[in-house]
């Protein structure tokens, strides 16, 4: 994919708000409710969700008989497609368990049941989905990253492609509900951006392209663009970033986007980890799932997306990412365990394990961030595989200053994002001394790494800020098999939490 791609690339398909079914129809997803536990009918059936007269009554008594005969129930998760009982305009039914009542009215479940739904139906036309009933953002982002592919790499495209239109059933179609799903596709759309990003393979997506593709989705987004390549990073005194991306024939990068609205209130520091692939460096680390570290610039991809988000959005305040990208790679100009460089900003850190290296451009990247005095510094990086020991591969660890902290993993949450707040216990913090310069990169043991990673960090953001660290060593990559409306692959996590926080920041200040 090259720089105009990443723009020009329709990464799900065209949605759109309709009041009815027409003859062009081809799907129809329809909820399906199951009866509460506590019910005294033993036989009562499950509800669908529909909305007033979209179907007459003799082709929803003919659907609830289908789905009766087989024994769809409701069940959160449960996915029944049938061809579609006489009277209805379409080809397929797919009924989607959302569980009971108050289940049903949770927005990321109706997110995955759409995603469910979606994933499912490669070949199909236009589909229909009653899940914006219920919600109507969650059935459209769910609707658009259950649709996401990345065929790029493949030599023929796939002979079924995914849905390329969808279409969400609402009472009415009115301003309102037109600026709602305006707002869930350009928020899903920064989802699948970044998913893109995370997806290209690192041959491709080393720090001098990957600089190039932030410059095109940047400046089309209408943000302003500064790049530092490694003379001005030699000379701008950037020390962790050469020195983990020193050991790569592909110099590092630094690259700044900024969205300042003349009435924004607050500002706002986003910092991601770009690393294009991390090796270990001469740290090496083992064969088995390297493949895995293509995806340990999934913090910058964030950042990136999210930043062209608030543009998009018209949010009110300012948001500056700055992106340290690199590759990690060993070889004979690489960094040695042992080695001290110092920091942008002045500090000196010995690297006692090369493979510490996203808290060694994070750090840089912090420090430059604080120069333009932000309320508040979000950053995110595929920091530590402690963060999946402690908390698995789906859930972020968010840590950081505290009531910043909790605000972001709250938001997280809310958003289905399921971000969760780690304290930072101050006697890691000596495990962090060095032998000979101000600080070490990594502890002497391996107790607690995602918290002393973040202790790390911690010595480089400036007093008074407002800072929230979100590890996504696990959630940024999705190594397992697919769900909801997350494929394989790059997850897009945790874009969601950065555009939402930065909502709330606009509402709130
Ligand atoms: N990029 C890795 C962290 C990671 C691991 C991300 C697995 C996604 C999946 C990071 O640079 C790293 O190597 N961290 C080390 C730190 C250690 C040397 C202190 C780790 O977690 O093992
Ligand atoms: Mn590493
Ligand atoms: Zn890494």
């Amino acid at each position: 994919m090259s720089s105009k791609s990443i723009i020009d690339r329709r990464r799900g398909p065209k949605i759109d708000v309709v009041t009815g079914l027409t003859k062009d129809d081809d799907v129809l997803v329809v909820g399906l409710i199951a009866p509460g536990t506590d019910d005294d009918r033993p036989d009562a059936r499950p509800t669908l969700l529909l909305s007033d007269d979209l179907l007459d009554d003799a082709a929803a008594d003919a659907l609830d008989e289908a789905l009766a005969a087989l024994d769809a129930s409701g069940k959160k998760g449960q996915t029944v497609t049938l061809p579609a009982p006489a009277g209805l305009p379409v080809r397929l039914v797919v009924a989607v368990g959302l569980g009971s009542v108050a289940e049903s009215q949770d927005a990321e479940n109706i997110r995955e049941a759409a995603g469910n739904a979606l994933r499912g139906l490669d070949g199909a036309g236009t589909v229909v989905s009653t899940l914006s009933v219920a919600d109507l953002t969650a059935a459209a982002q769910g609707s658009y990253l259950g649709a996401y592919r990345f065929d790029e790499y493949r030599s023929t495209p796939p002979a079924k492609a995914a849905p390329a239109a969808v279409s969400l059933v609402v009472p009415q179609k009115t301003k309102q509900v037109k600026a709602e799903l305006e707002q869930a596709v350009i928020i899903a759309d920064a989802v699948a951006l970044a998913r893109d990003f995370v997806n290209t393979p690192p041959n491709d997506l080393y720090p001098g392209e990957f600089a190039d593709r932030a410059r095109a989705v940047g400046s089309a987004a209408g943000l302003t663009v500064e790049i530092l390549d490694e003379k001005a990073l030699e000379k701008g005194g950037y020390g962790g970033i050469l020195g983990v991306g020193q050991g790569s024939s592909r110099p590092p990068r630094l690259v700044r986007l900024t969205y300042a609205p003349s009435s924004a209130r607050s500002k706002v520091a986003l910092v991601g980890k770009g690393v294009t692939f991390d090796t270990g460096g001469i740290s090496i680390k083992p064969a088995a799932g390297m493949d895995h570290m293509t995806s340990d610039m999934g913090g910058a991809a964030a950042v990136i997306a999210a930043t062209v988000a608030a543009a998009r959005l018209h949010l009110d305040v300012a948001v500056t990412a700055t992106v340290p990208m690199a590759e990690n790679m060993p070889s004979d100009t690489a960094q040695r365990p042992g080695d001290v460089l110092r920091q942008y900003g002045g500090t000196t850190v010995e690297v006692l394990n090369t493979d510490a290296e996203g808290r060694l451009i994070l750090a840089d990247a912090i420090v430059r961030a604080c120069e333009d005095a932000p309320d508040y510094l979000i950053d995110t990086a595929t920091l530590t595989g402690a963060q999946m020991v402690a908390l698995g591969t789906r859930t972020p660890g968010v840590l950081g200053t505290d009531e910043f902290r909790d605000r972001v993993a709250r938001i997280s949450q809310e958003v289905g994002e399921r971000g969760w707040p780690m304290p930072m216990p101050s006697e890691l913090r000596s495990d962090l001394d060095s032998r000979v310069a101000d600080l070490a990169n990594v502890t002497n043991h391996r107790w607690g790494g995602m918290l002393s990673a973040t202790l790390f960090l911690r010595e480089f953001v400036a007093d008074g800020v407002g800072w929230a660290h979100v590890d996504v060593a696990g959630p940024a990559f999705n190594a397992g098999g697919p769900w909801g409306y997350t494929q394989k692959g790059g997850t897009g996590v945790p874009v969601r939490t950065l555009i939402a926080v930065l909502s709330d920041i606009a509402a709130a200040g």
